[in-house]
């Protein structure tokens, strides 16, 4: 059976933006796209989710991180891959 995907929803408002959000993804989609992570999380970009003082923000399962990081976000993934 075909695990199910992680979706992780990163702002990419304008805020976010300033504060970091592009270079965010691209963090993530370089380390989502190989190795064991692999094909295990969608990254969808959102417009603002009204939480711009705490930029950039994303959401992974039912965690919103505030100021995120790919590490932090990383880190997440892999502990729930276990
Ligand atoms: S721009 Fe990202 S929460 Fe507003």
């Amino acid at each position: 059976m075909k695990a199910h995907r992680k979706l992780v929803f990163i702002c990419t408002g304008s805020d976010c933006k300033k504060s970091g959000a592009k270079s965010l993804c691209n963090e993530l989609k370089a380390e989502l796209g190989h190795g064991s992570l692999k094909g295990t999380c969608q990254l969808i970009k959102t417009k603002c989710m009204d939480r711009c003082k705490s930029a950039p923000v994303a959401i992974l399962d039912d965690h919103f991180f505030k100021k995120a990081k790919a590490t932090h976000l990383l880190e997440k993934i892999k502990l729930s891959q276990k």
